[in-house]
């Protein structure tokens, strides 16, 4: 329950104290004030119009009211929608939800949110949503042809709406069915100022593009439209292009095809244009009048767009063709007869096309057959009207809206207070109206109003709509809800509001003075067949499937069933339909008659309520009981919470339900027994039960699950177990198997060995006990002489500098391999040595002696190896000149080249010729042959020699010697290797000393006085080429730079 504390006013009135009509009242008023418009009566809903767009709608108020229960929330449509499609889905209940409230009350909306609650709760899918989308999208469709601005609201329902929402077992939508209820065809034509037509015509002719109004033949102008004057074309708030497309987008997604809605448009203007088509006075021949078109364009317009001979129109819009059985009698139409008529066909065109609209929306939404069902039926019936001037339409909308109120009175006020009496449940009646008696008054099958005026319709004689009124004050002089002139007069009442063609009927919700014009015409609702057979002409598909009637095969000369029969008939039918669901109410109230927001007119409000018979429904309500059902089915739902009813109950019904409750301990004031029924007194204790139900429902599924988890996990256990078992048992089997191969196969090899060994006994007598060894000897010896002899055909080359050697057949040769491998090649050396001449072994000895000096020490050896030592570089055999040079020198010269010597001084070179012999070195110029410089071997200190790949070489003396008071000579030689291996075994032949051969990159010359310092770089080449350059730096250094 809603706590009382915080809450404006009572949020149901059922708590309302005192009870009386103006606290009722007052306490609407303070709520509506504070922006509460919904206000309960136990479980009817009370909805004040707001005449604003109020923050309690959405989808986070859906969300909200579905998880919680009737009164645990402020009071709201979304609670009684939500309590509807629960018992719906829960409790298999057919629903039907009744709003109900005078026009601009808020009926529509109402409905409307109904539906988008459902529509939001009721699952989800592909296919569900298509539906619910088809259900939502019915609304702009049919409020576009069937709604209109009148005095009173500015989207006033003209047609009632009976809904039925098809649900399946699980609560998702299937489909539906729409049924709706005359519209008030007589607008289509006529309309109060102020008012409009159908919201249709301002929507096409506001919205449609160039193209599209081109296409109809139609202008943008409402002015230019007989059928659309007077009136306003515009209405606050209201965007007429905006519907239009919404109108289109909603025609497309309930399945209109282009064309259908093409089709729908073309119909729409052809209604507009006849409009204005305007009819002229004319005479024929005999001076009977006549009538004809004034201006052929507009009906020849008509008759291009839905293919029609315009002719064929003029003449069934201007005459009439009367039939008997034996002839065919055809007369002109006056003016005023033309009028009439076109107006006819304009009201028939238009109302049929509503229901063709309604019966195509139904083609799309309605369910397949085969599927279990459950309905919930949503009621929107156009609300109860007093006009200025009121007519056959009012009369059959109050009719309407006086059997719903019958619904109410039977269902929450006569039946319920009538159950207490038949049930015995102690009861004080509680009085209210009962408008039986006024729906008797108009819909008695012999006396009522409707039934007269058939009578009057089908009477032959003359006819009118004051033979009519007369019959009525005939029969109804007496009666307490009816008065006319002349009842008023036999009573001796003055009233000046009473017409002399009127009659009033004291409705339960005020008096209503019907003006008698017409009424004949409409009930008869005749259109000439002229016309519908001129229209079943037309090529049009739409507007020809219209008129079916206009087929001559089809003709009948039956008379169709009068309007107000056929609405009664669909309103028994409707009635039908509601009993047999659960009533749901939403009692609509509008609170001012200006259509404000804020404005709250108590007495306007005072007189809704009473007749709404709301008091009376509080008094009911607060002596009675909330909630009641048939022992049996109260015992199936709760026999759960009791443990003497569940889980068997062999007793009575009604001895199971007083178990039930006795052991939950509901006191007894919330409960009656009654013979057939239990009756509870507050929804709290409702509730209850059903959260104790849910609870128990809990502990049943957790048992439920407990005993399925335990017999599951036993099975399994009991699989695992013979699994093992027979896992082990197979492993076992195995391993003894595996283990009784292995002592086999070691008694088999035990045996193998002792049989061995005793056989070997046995014939060791039979042979020498050394034959293994000479056996082995002996194979060895052989295979020593085969591994000789093979080596011996496969010796290698002779030639020296062969090194192969054949590869041990058996690794314990290879040592034996390797010393007959060394022992060859040393012969093979010897051989070699043998033979050589005195002269190759100078020559050899003199590349030993260099390979010692400078092998791994200087890059310029490793390409002297292969080059034999010249010796005379200069041609000195064939030069008298240069052998002068030697002098007196025995011996032979060993060396004879070009050397550059480095001038110490500036580091510049100049070449010279320098000669070796076995005792000097003679050093001279190239130009002159004579000797420059002799230096005696003897006084040479050492030579100093760089590593680079150049020829440069210091020779240091002694400063003993002859020339050592000149210094040290730098000289560069292309022969470098040569040059000092031959003076090195010169100076050791002549002097026998080892001449210390330096390989630096510094050393110093000495002179006489001074020394110089020689500092020997590699140059970015890296010395490569061995080519050099000298740089003095300072006076004591000289870089030379090798390139
Ligand atoms: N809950 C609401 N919130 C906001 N505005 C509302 C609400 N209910 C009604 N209205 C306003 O009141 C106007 C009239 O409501 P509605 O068309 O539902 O009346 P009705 O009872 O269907 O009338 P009729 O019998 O003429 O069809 C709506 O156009 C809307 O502006
Ligand atoms: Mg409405």
């Amino acid at each position: 329950m809603t706590l009382l504390e915080g809450c404006i006013g009572v949020e149901d009135l059922v708590l309302l104290e005192p009870l009386e009509q103006e606290s009722l009242i007052k306490n609407l008023q303070l709520r509506y004030e504070k922006g509460e418009i919904y206000t309960y009566i136990g479980n009817v809903l009370v909805s004040v119009n707001p005449y604003q767009q109020l923050p309690i709608y959405g989808p986070e108020f859906i969300a909200k009211y579905r998880d919680y229960t009737f009164y645990e929330l402020k009071p709201h449509i979304y609670a009684l929608a939500n309590v509807a499609y629960q018992s719906l889905r829960d409790q298999d209940q057919d629903q039907c939800i009744l709003i109900t409230g005078e026009s601009g009350a808020g009926k529509t909306e109402a409905s409307k949110l109904v539906m988008t609650y459902v529509a939001a709760v009721c699952g989800e899918g592909e296919r569900v949503n298509s539906v619910k989308e088809q259900l939502l999208q019915s609304n702009p469709v049919l409020e576009a042809f069937g709604n209109a601005k009148t005095i009173r609201n500015n989207n006033s329902s003209r047609f009632g709406k009976y809904m039925d929402v098809e649900f399946d077992f699980k609560g998702s939508p299937l489909g539906g069915v729409i049924t709706n209820y005359l519209l008030e065809k007589s607008r289509v034509v006529k309309h109060l100022e102020g008012e409009r037509n159908f919201h249709i015509f301002y929507q096409l002719l506001a919205g449609a593009d160039p193209q599209l109004l081109k296409a109809l033949k139609l202008e943008r102008d409402t002015n230019g439209y007989a059928y659309l004057n007077p009136g306003a074309s515009r209405v606050n708030g209201m965007d007429d292009t905006a519907n239009f497309k919404a109108l289109q987008s909603a025609m497309t997604v309930i399945g209109f095809s282009k064309e259908e809605i093409r089709q729908v448009l073309e119909v729409v203007a052809l209604v507009l244009k006849l409009g204005n088509v305007e009819l002229a006075d004319e005479f024929q021949a005999n001076g009977v009048p006549a009538s004809g078109i004034r201006d052929g364009k507009g009906i020849q317009e008509i008759g291009e767009m839905v293919g029609l001979n315009s002719a064929e129109l003029e003449r069934a819009l201007c005459s009439r063709t009367m039939e008997t059985a034996k002839e065919k009698v055809v007369t002109a139409l006056n003016v005023v007869q033309a009028q009439y008529a076109r107006d006819a066909l304009a009201k028939n065109v238009y109302s049929r096309l509503f229901n063709w609209l309604v019966n195509r929306i139904n083609e799309s939404i309605k369910v397949g057959t085969g599927e279990k069902r459950k309905v919930m039926g949503v009621l929107d019936i156009y609300g109860f009207e007093i006009l200025e001037d009121n007519s056959f339409e009012q009369f059959v909308i109050n009719y309407c809206n006086e059997k719903l109120q019958q619904v109410f009175i039977e269902i929450t006020l006569k039946e319920e207070q009538e159950e207490y009496k038949r049930e015995g449940i102690p009861w004080v009646k509680v009085d209210y109206f009962d408008n039986g008696i006024i729906c008797n008054l108009i819909e008695h099958n012999q006396r009522g109003i409707l039934a007269m005026l058939d009578e009057e319709c089908l009477r032959p004689g003359m006819v009118s709509d004051s033979t009519f009124l007369a019959k009525l004050n005939q029969v109804f002089s007496k009666h307490d809800h009816y008065e006319s002139k002349v009842t008023q007069n036999a009573q001796h009442q003055y009233d000046h509001s009473m017409g002399l063609s009127c009659f009033r009927i004291c409705h339960y919700a005020g008096k209503v003075t019907y003006n008698v014009n017409s009424f004949i015409d409409k009930n008869n609702d005749l259109l000439f067949r002229d016309l519908s057979q001129a229209m079943w002409k037309a090529q049009h598909p739409l507007l020809r499937s219209l008129f079916p009637e206009g087929d001559p095969k089809q003709a009948s000369l039956k008379r169709p069933p009068t309007a107000g029969v056929q609405f009664k008939g669909s309103v028994a039918i409707l009635m039908k339909n509601l009993y047999s669901k659960r009533p749901n109410y939403i009692r609509c109230i509008k609170p001012n008659e200006h259509q404000q927001r804020g404005e709250f007119s108590s007495e306007l409000v005072a007189i809704q309520t009473r007749y709404l018979g709301l008091l009376e429904n509080v008094r009911v309500r607060r002596a009675g009981y909330a909630y009641r059902q048939a022992y049996g089915s109260f015992l199936e739902r709760y026999r759960l919470l009791s443990r003497s009813t569940w889980l068997r109950w062999d007793g009575g019904d009604r001895e199971g339900v007083e178990e039930v409750l006795g052991e939950l301990s509901v006191s007894s004031e919330e409960v009656a027994f009654g013979k057939t029924k239990i009756f509870i007194r507050s929804p709290k204790t409702l509730f209850y039960l059903e959260d104790q139900r849910r609870l128990r429902i809990h502990q049943l599924a957790t048992l439920i699950q407990k005993t399925y988890r335990g017999w599951r996990c036993r099975v399994h256990y009991q699989l695992m177990r013979k699994s093992q078992i027979l896992i082990s048992s197979w492993f076992r089997g195995n391993m003894q198997k595996k283990r009784y191969g292995k002592m086999k196969a070691s008694a088999l090899l035990i045996q193998a060995f002792v049989r061995g060994w005793k056989a070997r006994k046995n014939y060791r007598k039979y042979f020498r006990s050394e034959a293994a060894l000479t056996l082995s000897d002996f194979i060895y010896k052989s295979i020593a002489r085969k591994f000789l002899l093979g080596l011996k055909n496969d010796l290698p080359s002779t030639n020296v500098l062969d090194r192969r050697w054949p590869a041990a057949p058996y690794k314990y040769f290879n040592t034996a391999n390797h010393e007959l491998q060394k022992l060859f090649y040393q012969w093979k050396c010897k051989k070699f040595r043998d033979q050589l001449s005195p002269k190759q072994v100078e020559v050899l000895r003199e590349k030993l002696c260099a390979s010692e000096l400078f092998k791994g020490k200087k890059a310029s050896y490793p390409q002297s190896v292969p080059i034999p030592f010249h010796g005379d570089y200069v041609g000195l055999q064939g030069n008298p000149k240069l052998q002068k040079l030697k002098g007196g020198e025995e011996g032979p010269v060993l060396v004879a080249e070009t050397v550059m010597k480095v001038n110490r001084g500036n580091g510049k070179t100049s070449s010279r010729i320098l000669l070796l012999t076995k005792g000097h070195m003679i050093i001279s110029d190239t130009k002159n042959s004579r000797a420059k410089t002799v230096v005696a071997l003897n006084s040479v200190a050492g030579v100093s020699v760089t590593s680079f790949k150049d020829g440069l070489f210091s020779l240091h003396l002694n400063e003993i010697s002859s020339v050592g008071s000149k210094g040290d000579f730098l000289l560069v030689s292309k022969h470098v290797i040569e040059l000092l291996t031959k003076m090195y075994r010169a100076v050791l032949d002549a002097t026998q000393r080892q001449l210390p051969v330096t390989v630096t990159e510094e050393f110093s010359l000495r002179f006489k006085e001074s020394s110089l310092a020689v500092k020997v770089i590699q140059g970015p080449g890296g010395g490569g080429n061995g080519k050099l350059s000298c740089k003095k730096k300072g006076s004591r250094c000289l870089e030379v730079t090798v390139q």
